[in-house]
């Protein structure tokens, strides 16, 4: 036996080492660079061009033309790109999205996920390291369904409140949206898959997505969205960059060479890969030659740009070999860091448990309590309660495409259809209406559970004189209302759709302990504001949503939230108060055509959100970065720093009788008359009633710099700069002024 032992052991060590001869890029001691570049010394033509080019994640009746012997591994996704199986280079498995693994329409029968919060619920939460455990649950349930890229990292900053996937972003602030998406993506990637941000860049709205070129000045994009993912990717090493369906000032975004070569590859020094948005490539030589590495879902583009055109440009030196070398290069370098080479994902069982009680804190540290005096937290005993609209007695809401989870515990009950053609995906088989996804546990059963000896009755809602006899007869009214979102549409105005606004006003006429719970995309006009005693934005909260807002209610947690975007008084606040291109369609995707630009001047520039109303004069309705909770909080001891960076220090005290978190910001104005205030950092502070802690905040330089051209680079002013602390964009508690001593930053 010992013979045979010693043999195989032999046999081992000799295939090894046979490996590691023919294959040295598996030694694990080389850069994920190096790697690469082995690997590619080793690839032929056709497996380069084949590693460029990909494929819907299903099968779609074979119109795709993929080869027989990759059908059976499609995985019914998004995307997938065949593997090279003789150099041991697996298939990449592409999955959406960033609020857990997607099912978009049911493309998996029955393959149900995590619903994580909204994107801008979990930015709301100010909390990086809770962004970091979000971005694991979806790293690990991607590696668990057997996927090793995850199309997550949505980020566009909220320049188009409207925008029906305001929903999946992380709101109005490039330092806010660069560090949580920063920190969601690399708690995704810490999970050995490859995750994306995306949409690279300024797709900030539905309208005309594919055609609308936004227009702004280079260094205001830099100073705003290019900076947010500046910061992203900086923090994460995100693997991948998706290239937007927009124009921005004239160039698609998957042929921008300014965006893909000089500012991402160039000045950032990008190693890995930029992939195309589903149906963003509209040239093979332009895009190739503009810094695009990979097609993505070939039949979504007008042409299959990186097929057989690809092969002859490269034939014809209109593209060189080196950049098609490069491509590949970009492709397996990230593969290799995030180890999607060396330990490739294999299905397997996920600890659900878990990830719901990240989720389920992720939820109540995103709920914002907008406006309290004095009705919450719910008091034990209450006698009765009446629960109405927002389908509250099936879930809490989710936001509709490409992201859509079919969440832990669907069922077809918690699929409302929303009329419209049902959507069939050829040779998938499945056919779907479409439908608002709610994710359960319902929030009724969650209040009911709670609200122990009350009696708790439900209205949906649309019969307005039912919600009304049931507010008499109750002493406290949740009124749940609701603002669905999905992409490839955009909300056409900010108000509450389907009379919820008249229902809310008969209600809150009818009993004066009236509580409005929003599940919006985005923020909303309110025009009952001044008659409810309270208003909690719950936004999509996910799979853990309906026990996250129970638990609020009644004061089981101390809301923390924060704003991450501006809730304007009305449209006409906004820097467009009517949306660009209204009513142009969103995917002209006739064969063929190249849709006429729309023109989306972006004369806000990097003014977006709060400083545009802090440009204008503006009060919003609810400002930046405002939050109630259930205590109080005192700010003192300010002391500022200046010279090379900004660094202020001050303390924050618990004056109220209960725990709770604030989020305390800082905000910096620099030099010269037009300046407007910056978010510079901030901090989450738990605190016990009557405790003090001391907090440091070091400004990133970056955001109090301006971007200048020629040569490029962030110039930081010498002078006075005016520092603002406190609870929210406008609640200022401490102020003053420090000398900076100026300084230069390359680009
Ligand atoms: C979509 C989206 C993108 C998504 C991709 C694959 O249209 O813009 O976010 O990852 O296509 O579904």
């Amino acid at each position: 036996m010992a013979r045979v032992v010693v043999g195989c052991a032999f046999a081992v060590v000799i295939a090894m080492a046979a490996s590691a001869a023919d294959r040295p890029w598996i030694d694990r001691a080389l850069s994920p660079d190096a790697r690469a570049a082995l690997v590619v010394k080793e690839l032929t033509q056709e497996e380069k061009l084949r590693y460029v080019h990909g494929y819907y994640g299903g099968n779609l009746n074979g119109i795709q033309h993929i080869p027989q012997e990759w059908i059976a591994d499609l995985p019914n996704s998004a995307g997938y790109i065949p593997p090279i199986t003789r150099l041991g280079i697996p298939a990449l498995k592409e999955t959406d999205a960033g609020l857990g693994i997607a099912n978009h329409r049911h493309m998996r029968e029955g393959d149900t996920a995590t619903a994580l919060p909204s994107g801008l619920a979990t930015a709301a939460t100010f909390n990086p390291a809770l962004a970091f455990e979000v971005g694991s649950v979806l790293g690990r349930e991607t590696r668990d369904k057997g996927f090793n890229v995850v199309l997550g990292g949505a980020m566009n900053l909220t320049r188009e409140p409207r925008g029906g996937r305001s929903f999946e972003y992380a709101g109005e602030d490039p330092l806010l949206a660069g560090i949580i998406v920063g920190e969601e993506v690399r708690g995704t990637q810490a999970q050995g898959v490859v995750s994306t941000v995306k949409h690279y860049a300024l797709n900030f709205q539905e309208t005309a997505r594919t055609s609308i070129s936004a227009n702004i000045a280079w260094s205001a994009a830099r100073e705003s969205d290019l900076l947010a993912f500046e910061l992203a990717i900086e923090r994460s090493n995100a693997g991948a960059v998706m290239c937007s369906y927009n124009r921005v000032n004239g160039v698609y975004g998957c042929e921008n060479s300014y965006l893909l070569t000089k500012v991402l590859k160039q000045d950032w020094s990008f190693p890995g890969w930029v992939m195309s948005d589903w149906g963003a490539v509209h040239s093979t030589v332009d895009a190739a030659n503009a810094g695009l590495d990979q097609e993505s879902a070939f039949l979504a583009d007008s042409a299959d740009f990186f097929g057989e055109p690809l092969k002859v440009a490269v034939a014809e030196r209109k593209v060189s070999q080196a950049r098609l070398d490069d491509m590949v290069q970009r492709i397996l370098r990230s593969a290799f860091a995030a180890g999607v080479i060396d330990n490739p994902p294999q299905k397997a069982p996920t600890d659900l448990k878990r990830h719901a009680e990240i989720v389920q804190r992720a939820a109540e540290q995103g709920i914002v309590l907008l406006k309290n005096t004095g009705v919450l937290p719910l008091a034990a005993n209450a006698k009765s309660i009446a629960v109405i609209g927002g389908h509250a007695d099936l879930g809490v809401l989710s936001g509709g495409g490409s992201s859509q989870v079919i969440p832990i515990g669907d069922t077809p009950e918690t699929e409302v259809p929303v009329g419209g053609p049902a959507f069939k995906f050829p040779g998938l088989g499945w056919v779907r209406q479409p439908a608002m996804v709610f994710d359960p546990p319902s929030p009724l059963a969650e209040i009911k559970r709670l609200a122990r000896a009350a009696r708790v009755r439900f209205a949906n809602g649309k019969d307005i004189a039912e919600a009304v006899r049931l507010a008499k007869s109750s002493d406290i009214v949740i009124v749940f209302a609701n603002q669905w979102m999905r992409e490839s549409e955009d909300v056409l105005d900010l108000s509450l759709p389907d009379g919820q606004n008249d229902m809310i006003a008969a209600v809150a006429a009818t009993n004066r302990h009236t509580i409005v719970v929003l599940q919006t995309g985005g923020p909303i006009l309110m025009p009952w504001l001044n008659a409810v005693p309270a208003v909690v934005e719950a936004w999509y909260s996910g799979n853990r949503g309906g026990i996250a807002i129970a638990n609020i209610l009644f004061g089981t947690v101390n809301p923390s939230g924060r704003l991450p975007v501006s809730f304007p008084a009305g449209e006409y606040q906004l820097a467009h108060p009517e949306i660009v291109g209204k009513g142009t369609t969103t995917n002209p995707y006739a064969p063929g055509t190249v849709p006429p630009p729309v023109n989306g001047d972006a004369f806000e520039g990097a003014d977006i959100g709060y400083r545009w109303f802090d440009k204008k004069g503006s009060k919003p309705l609810f400002p930046f970065g405002h939050g109630l909770s259930y205590t109080q909080f005192s700010y003192g001891g300010l002391k500022l720093e200046g010279g090379g960076a900004l660094t202020v220090r001050f303390t924050v005290m618990n004056t109220g009788k209960r725990a709770g978190s604030e989020t305390a910001q800082v905000y910096a104005v620099p030099p010269g008359g037009t300046a407007v205030k910056r978010l510079v950092g901030w901090a989450r502070v738990e605190l016990k009633p009557g405790e003090m802690r001391d907090v440091t905040v070091i400004s990133e330089p970056r955001i109090l710099a301006a971007f200048r051209e020629n040569p490029d680079g962030w110039h930081l002013s010498a002078g006075s700069y005016a520092v603002a602390v406190g609870a929210s964009s406008e609640d200022v508690r401490l102020n003053g002024k420090v000398e900076l001593s100026g300084a230069t930053l390359k680009p």
